[in-house]
Parts: structure tokens; C-alpha cells; sequence
């Protein structure tokens, strides 16, 4: 830090010594092979294909690509596990997906570096929000397995069978226990692909998965690029398909199981709104506002993309959250400073970059900090659209990086009407110190999650899933469990 005499004191620009996550504890193997049948074992057909560290664009490992045969495989595997394993109490497999969580908590140091290094976020995320949230995913759905006939009482919920499960980059071993969890606690098998630039930690959760004794081919855990997650989609004996990802893939997936017995939950991308009203706590806003759009680099399906400040404190709002933007660290992943971390990939990075051209090239202004971005790798600077209206593409569409647009408003119906324009209804943000105006709003607006006074908040209790283009179905609480059972 600086040594600063005291009137300088609100001008100082503060500086932090480097404070960086060792990775010396963890275990990383050169190769990873596809988790089949409790065995990890080698492509049928031999590919294997490099994970990157976003930060510097170096090969972190080599990783299978699994071909159609191999999800029939891991498909086959599941199938023969589904006899044994939904025929267990309800109390067996709480055990062994308890077990699950436990291990995810003993070894949370290692998976938190080994998400920031594969998926470029900061490391005080993954340790903090990742990794301990997965472990209650887990921890939640294990205290289910025993009590299902309380969830559904007089409707007697049996299993569905084979799950094939495809999950995105931006929160990759959270995704997966969102997924695998209430799946097991209800009783099916699983085939699972992780995203393509983020396999590594669900690798490790194979790892962990075997290490707890579950029966073989109860989980399968698959690596690939969208054709392995195509043929998971198309698979014949597939029971249900789980996906979370971009709005364009859940529309092939629907219409790929459309007419098929395969049933389907869709969680598909978000433009969320985040009101600030003018009698919200304004600081307390602004946290909110950098929170909802930076964390996780804006790789956020729920992000609160869009945001609109009542016209009485735009100028005060814009002002502060400008201010607070020059104080973000933007750098090593790794670093426990750092606020911003890397953009997932090249292809990510070249999105928002177009995007970020559409913005300047529709005429609104731009706001960037004055940063220094790493050398090498994938980066982006917190950046803000002034002056957009509602007919802009930053407005309507998701750019998913760390990209505002600030519009303003001045009457509740006129907010709504705002708020609601747009294809997507995952997420929303209310601040106001009015509970009468959350309320209201609340039930306006069309939003699968409505957050009051905070944003990005997550809770294995509590359902997530969205409207309109955003998909259906949910993740999460009582609610999670419907997707994965059917009535008799
Ligand atoms: P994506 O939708 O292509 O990738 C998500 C997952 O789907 C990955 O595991 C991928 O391998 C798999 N996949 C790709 N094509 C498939 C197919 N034909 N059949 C089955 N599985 C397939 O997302 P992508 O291209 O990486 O990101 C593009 C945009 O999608 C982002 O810019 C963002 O706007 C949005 N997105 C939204 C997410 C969310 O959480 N809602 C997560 C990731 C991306
Ligand atoms: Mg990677």
C-alpha cells in the first residue's frame, strides 16, 4: 500500500501487494479419461482434446472427447445401474450422496483452485460461493432421499430412469451438483457432460463420487464438445435430458426430444433487470448493481445485465457506481484480491467484444475504468452503456460479460413495462425500502427469480428456473425433485 499523508486521504489510489492461492496442493493428472461404469477408462475412439487456463491460454491437461459409442456406453452403464440403485431405500443412497457432499468439503481447497485455473473466475469465488454452495447441494438433496414421500404425500413418486445431463462453463462443479444431486436423491442414474473449457472439476468429482463406494454406472461423468452433448440428447434410452446452457442449443434440444418419451428442463440464458428506486439505500445499491453484473465476469445466466435507475438518482447512482468501478482489481484469478478474473475463452472474449463494438456502433456511450489488463489471456473491463434504449441489441440481447446498460425510468408501470420487454424472464433485482413496492413488483414482473434489496443469492432450498426463452422447469428446493420423478 501506499503511505499517504493524511489530506490526501480521499485521493489515494490504493494498491495491494499480491496475494495469491498456492497451487502446490493440488492433484492434476496429464490425461483424463471418461468416468464409465466406476472405471475411468479410454475413448473408444482415442481423441482427447486440451482444457486452457483462461488466464494465460496455456494447456492445463488433456481431456477424452467422448463419440456416440462412448455415451452408449456410459448410457448401457447407467441403465444396468438404474435396476439396483432405485431399488435401494431412500436412506441407502441419502448415505452415499451425503458422503458426497463431505468429500466435496474435505478436498474445497483444491476444487476452488482448480475452477478459478480451468474457468478463469476469481479464487475468493470459487472458495466462497462455488465450491461450498456444491457441497450443499449435495448436503440438501441427501436429507431428501429418505423423505420423498413427504415432498409428494399420497402420490407415491417412483424414479424416471437414465438422466443425461449437459452443463455449462460459468459455475461448472456447482452445475453439477445441482444436477447430479437431486437426480441421485430421487433415485435415477446419471450420464453427465461437463462444458468443454471447464471439465476439470467435474473430473474431480468423479474422482469423489467413486471414492464414496456408489454402486458402478450409477454416475457417469463424460467429457466432450457439443457433439458428445448431441448424442446424449439423441441417445434412445435416455429418460430425461437436463440441460443448462445458451437459449440456441435448449431450442435444438427441445426440438430433438419433441414427440420422444424423453422429458425435458431447460435453463437456458437470462437479461435480467435490476430496479434501483429512489428510496433504496443507495450505497447499498451500487454493491448490489457491481455484484449483479461482475461477479463470475458477467458470465451469469441470472446476471443483472440491464439496469434501471429511477430518473430522481440516476446522476447520483451512475456517479458512485462509476467511482466503484475504478476500484475494481481486475487480474489473476488466483489472486485473493482480485474482483474480476479471466474470461472463460477466446470465443466468450470475441462475443462480448462484438457486442461491446454493437453498443459504440448504435450510438450509446461508453464507460470503461482506466485498467491495466494482463498481457496474456482473455480480458475484458468492467464496462457501461450510458444512454440505450430499449430497441438496442445490448439491451435485448445476452452478451454474458462483465457489460451494463444503465437506463433510467420514472413511474412503477413504466419500469415494469421495461423490465418485462425483453424474450428472457430468468431474474430480477428490486431495491427500495418499500416492502409494498417489492410486493408489487414481484408479481409483475416476469421472472423466475425475483431478489429484493440484494441480487445473486443462492440457496439449495430455494427453486431457480425461469420463463419464456430462459427455459422451464426448476433446480433447486422441493421444486428440484419434481423434474426427476413421475407418479404412478
Ligand atoms: P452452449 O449452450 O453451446 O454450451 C453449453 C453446453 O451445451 C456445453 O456443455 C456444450 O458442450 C453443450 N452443447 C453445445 N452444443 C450442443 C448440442 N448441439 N447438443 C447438446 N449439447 C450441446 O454455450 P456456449 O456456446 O458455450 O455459450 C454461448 C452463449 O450461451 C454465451 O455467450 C451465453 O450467452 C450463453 N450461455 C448461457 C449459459 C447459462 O447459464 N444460461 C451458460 C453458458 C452459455
Ligand atoms: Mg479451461
Amino acid at each position: 500500500m501506499h503511505k499517504v499523508k493524511n489530506k490526501d486521504v480521499f485521493k489515494v489510489s490504493w494498491t495491494y501487494d499480491k496475494a495469491p492461492e498456492s497451487t502446490d496442493h493440488i492433484q492434476i493428472k496429464k490425461q483424463y479419461d471418461l468416468y464409465i461404469d466406476g472405471k475411468f477408462t479410454k475413448p473408444i475412439k482415442g481423441k482427447y482434446f486440451d482444457t486452457i487456463n483462461p488466464s494465460d491460454n496455456k494447456k492445463i491437461t488433456s481431456v477424452a472427447e467422448a463419440s456416440d459409442k462412448d455415451v452408449d456406453k456410459a448410457v448401457k452403464a447407467a441403465r444396468k445401474a438404474f435396476k439396483s440403485w432405485s431399488a435401494l431405500t431412500g436412506k441407502e443412497r441419502g448415505k452415499y450422496i451425503f458422503r458426497i457432499a463431505r468429500l466435496i468439503q474435505e478436498r474445497a481447497r483444491e476444487f476452488a483452485v482448480i475452477e478459478s485455473l480451468d474457468g478463469g473466475k476469481p479464487i475468493r469465488e470459487s472458495r466462497d460461493i462455488d465450491i461450498p454452495l456444491a457441497a450443499n447441494h449435495f448436503f440438501y438433496y441427501a436429507g431428501w432421499a429418505d423423505k420423498l414421500t413427504y415432498a409428494f404425500p399420497n402420490r407415491n413418486p417412483k424414479p424416471l430412469g437414465v438422466v443425461g445431463q449437459i452443463i455449462p462453463w460459468n459455475f461448472p462443479l456447482l452445475m453439477a451438483s445441482w444436477k447430479i444431486a437431486p437426480a441421485l436423491a430421487t433415485g435415477n442414474t446419471v450420464v453427465l457432460k461437463p462444458a468443454e473449457t471447464t471439465p476439470l472439476t467435474a473430473l474431480k468429482l468423479a474422482e469423489i463420487i467413486h471414492e464414496s463406494g456408489i454402486p458402478k454406472g450409477v454416475v457417469n461423468i463424460i467429457t466432450g464438445a457439443g457433439e458428445t452433448g448431441a448424442a446424449i440428447v439423441n441417445h434412445p434410452d435416455i429418460d430425461k435430458i437436463a440441460f443448462t446452457g445458451s437459449t440456441g442449443v435448449g431450442k435444438y434440444i427441445l426440438n430433438a426430444t419433441a414427440g420422444t418419451h424423453k422429458k425435458l428442463t431447460l435453463e437456458l440464458g437470462g437479461k435480467g433487470a435490476n430496479i434501483i428506486f429512489e428510496d433504496a439505500a443507495i450505497d447499498q445499491a451500487v454493491e448490489g448493481i457491481v455484484n449483479a453484473i461482475f461477479f463470475n465476469q458477467g458470465h451469469v445466466c441470472c446476471a443483472g445485465s440491464r439496469l434501471f435507475v429511477q430518473e430522481s438518482v440516476a446522476d447520483l447512482v451512475i456517479k458512485k457506481l462509476k467511482d466503484r468501478m475504478k476500484r475494481l482489481i481486475i487480474g489473476d484469478p488466483l489472486d485473493k484480491n482480485t474482483d474480476i478474473g479471466a474470461i472463460n475463452s477466446k470465443k466468450q472474449l470475441q462475443t462480448i467484444e462484438k457486442y461491446i463494438k454493437i453498443g459504440i456502433n448504435e450510438g450509446s456511450e461508453i464507460y470503461q475504468p482506466k485498467c491495466k489488463l494482463p498481457k496474456h489471456g482473455n480480458w475484458c473491463a468492467p464496462t457501461l452503456f450510458l444512454n440505450v434504449s430499449q430497441s438496442h441489441r445490448i439491451v435485448q440481447e445476452e452478451i454474458f460479460g462483465p457489460v451494463l446498460t444503465v437506463q433510467t425510468f420514472r413511474t412503477i408501470d413504466e419500469v415494469i413495462e421495461k423490465a418485462n420487454n425483453t424474450p428472457y424472464g430468468l431474474s430480477a433485482g428490486v431495491w427500495t425500502d418499500k416492502g409494498s413496492k417489492i410486493f408489487h413488483l414481484t408479481q409483475k414482473l416476469d421472472a423466475g427469480i425475483v431478489w429484493a434489496n440484494t441480487f445473486n443469492k443462492f440457496d439449495p432450498t430455494s427453486p431457480f428456473g425461469g420463463y419464456k426463452e430462459s427455459g422451464f422447469g426448476r433446480e433447486g428446493g422441493l421444486h428440484g425433485l419434481k423434474p426427476y420423478v413421475k407418479f404412478e
